[in-house]
């Protein structure tokens, strides 16, 4: 902290910190929206670089969910991470975020059964066939151990696709009712195979995923996993099963641990720090830095979680969404308050 900041109220969101070497000026992380504006084939767009080159301020920039693969694509112009082809339009993508001093992760997502079979053409896979409690689409077909097998190796080529594109890290997406977390939640895994039943292994592709993509990509690039702690949904998985998943990632060797809901989004929870409670459960079982979404506009709630380790990271998505540069005049409000 510089002697300026010293005194200000609230002054712990402008510290910086280090994590593997990259620097993250501040404790603001854009986090990831959605805003289907890639081609119809899943390439950046002019569009989408302009608008993110407008996202100034946050320290962190976690890119919004792109598809490893054409069966796992929940809406229409996502961007895709699932050929070499995508990677040029990436690395624009990644200059970008890089040009405003920002750290440069990028998600990466499979919908499960959450995908959209009319832009996909494909029959929708999930653990089980059980239709999305929530989003509620097409029956999905169990996927096989061998299918399993290979979408764990569509993410681990997707993260070295991002790697190659000069991001600094990547994101697997395992909450909002997406394929892995569909994997993690009893209402939606029926299986009885070592993909199935206990945490242990409603937790292994995920594991498995972690694993691979680490070894893959290496030590220095940022490896982060989006984990639904919770269902909020009566038979579903529970926060204190998210907390062991959580220590597993940690074991496993991720760097940032980004906490959000499982099969229900986390957008019908009434805020404000909706999911402050969440947030508190799971950086008591961690020690590795943990970022947390959900309505935390407030800068004295803000504030407040990270003073009482709470949290690491304060995420904001749709402040972001309606104003691009909406951090950046919070951290002036900051700056200028005593
Ligand atoms: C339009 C929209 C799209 C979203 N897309 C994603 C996404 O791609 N990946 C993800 O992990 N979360 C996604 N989210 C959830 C946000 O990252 C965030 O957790 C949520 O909006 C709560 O934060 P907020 O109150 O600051 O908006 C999306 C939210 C919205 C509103």
């Amino acid at each position: 902290m510089t002697e300026a900041m010293k005194g200000k109220k609230n002054s712990i969101l402008l510290e910086s910190t280090e994590i593997k070497g990259y620097v993250f000026s501040n404790r603001y992380v854009c986090a990831p929206f959605d805003i289907a504006k890639a081609e119809n084939n899943g390439i950046i767009t002019e569009e989408l670089l302009t608008i993110y080159g407008s996202r100034v301020g946050p320290s962190l920039i976690i890119v919004e969910q792109a598809a490893v693969a054409k069966a796992g694509q929940y809406r229409e112009r996502l961007i895709f991470t699932d050929r070499d082809e995508c990677i040029n339009g990436l690395e624009k993508l990644a200059n970008v975020i890089h040009q405003n001093n920002q750290v440069a992760v990028m998600q990466i997502n499979h919908a499960g059964s959450a995908a959209d079979i009319s832009l996909t053409g494909l029959e929708a896979v999930a653990p089980s066939a059980v239709i999305h409690p929530t989003v509620k689409r097409s029956m999905p077909r169990a996927l096989t151990v061998l299918e399993i097998k290979e979408i764990k190796e569509a993410f681990i080529q997707a993260a070295l696709r991002v790697k190659e594109a000069g991001f600094d890290g990547v994101e697997i997406h395992n909450c909002h009712g997406f394929l892995l977390s569909q994997f993690l939640s009893p209402l939606t895994n029926k299986r009885s195979d070592e993909y199935g039943g206990s945490l242990d292994n409603r937790s292994r592709l995920l594991l498995e995923i972690v694993k691979g993509v680490r070894k893959a990509v290496g030590e220095e690039f940022l490896l982060l996993v989006r984990l639904g702690l919770d269902d909020f949904l009566s038979g579903g998985m529970t926060a204190e099963d998210g907390c062991l998943v959580a220590e597993k990632l940690q074991e496993a060797g991720i760097d940032i641990l980004d906490i959000s809901t499982g099969l229900m989004s986390p957008l019908s929870l009434p805020g404000p720090a909706m999911l402050r409670e969440l947030l508190k459960k799971a950086k008591a079982h961690v020690t590795i830095p943990v970022i947390g979404a959900g309505a935390l506009e407030n800068i004295e709630i803000a504030a407040d979680m990270v003073e009482k380790e709470e949290v690491d990271f304060i995420a904001l998505a749709r402040k972001i969404m309606k104003q691009p540069n909406y951090v950046e005049e919070l951290l002036e409000t900051i700056n200028t308050k005593v």
